[in-house]
């Protein structure tokens, strides 16, 4: 693998930095697929983004981008939701042609698991995947497990994820206890892989998933494997 560690002195400079690299990634390749992630981390980079955009420097005129992950139960509206997330933080404030999430009320889950699949494969694959960590290891929303899961699918969340993520939520049992996510097969195959962590508490989850032992118990571990996998880190 081509593993760049990256750390940064600040939330500030890694976002300024991830956004750098996304937009790299638009300028070199006007019709690039982009993995996009929620969560906290992503935050400031997208704000980056969309700065550059409204400074005329950025054109997403031609980019389409897939999400990795949807809670159940929470439709576009539901102000938790990914796809809320989304539209709130970056998609509503800049030009992208088309943008994917998966869906978490659809009547049928199973069909928008396949649907989700072969929507990325129709695009032709990710060209670069954005990525957080969760403290369990998690990537999209794949929790530590006895197998890699290839392919979307739904998964139950662990609680340590839960109480993680109880912290946008007005109480933990609002937090949904399933969430749709991408498999690890459209993350393994994305020509590039960019992870962001920012914080104390990720520096020993980073340790075990880049320096430990490949196993579904640290999914983040199979990123190993990956060829171009970039991670930027601040403890603060
Ligand atoms: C979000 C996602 C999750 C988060 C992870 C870290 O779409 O897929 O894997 O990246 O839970 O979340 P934060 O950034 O809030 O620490």
């Amino acid at each position: 693998m081509t593993m760049e560690f990256i750390k940064v002195k600040n939330y500030d400079e890694l976002s300024k930095l991830a956004a750098q690299i996304i937009s790299n990634q638009v300028k070199e390749k006007e019709n690039s697929v982009l993995g996009l992630a929620t969560g906290s981390s992503p935050i400031g980079t997208y704000e980056n983004l969309v700065n550059e955009y409204k400074n005329g420097n950025l054109d997403f005129s031609k980019v389409t981008s897939v999400n990795l992950d949807e809670y159940i139960g929470l439709d576009e509206n539901n102000d938790q939701s990914y796809r809320y997330f989304m539209n709130k933080h970056l998609f509503s404030h800049i030009n992208i042609k088309e943008t994917f999430v998966p869906s978490g009320v659809n009547a049928d889950m199973e069909a928008e698991c396949k649907a989700y699949d072969k929507k990325i494969e129709d695009l032709g694959g990710i060209d670069l995947q954005l990525l957080g960590i969760g403290l369990d290891g998690h990537i999209g929303f794949n929790e530590p497990d006895e197998i890699f899961e290839k392919d979307t699918h739904i998964v139950t969340l662990d609680p340590s994820t839960i109480e993680a993520n109880a912290r946008f939520f007005n109480s933990i049992d609002d937090v949904p206890t399933k969430a749709i996510t991408m498999g690890m097969l459209p993350i393994m195959q994305a020509k590039k892989v960019l992870l962001i962590a920012n914080g104390q508490n990720k520096k020993d989850i980073l340790d075990k998933a880049f320096y430990g032992p490949i196993t579904p118990k640290v999914p983040a571990s199979i990123l190993q494997l990956h060829k171009n996998v970039t991670v930027i880190f601040s403890e603060n």
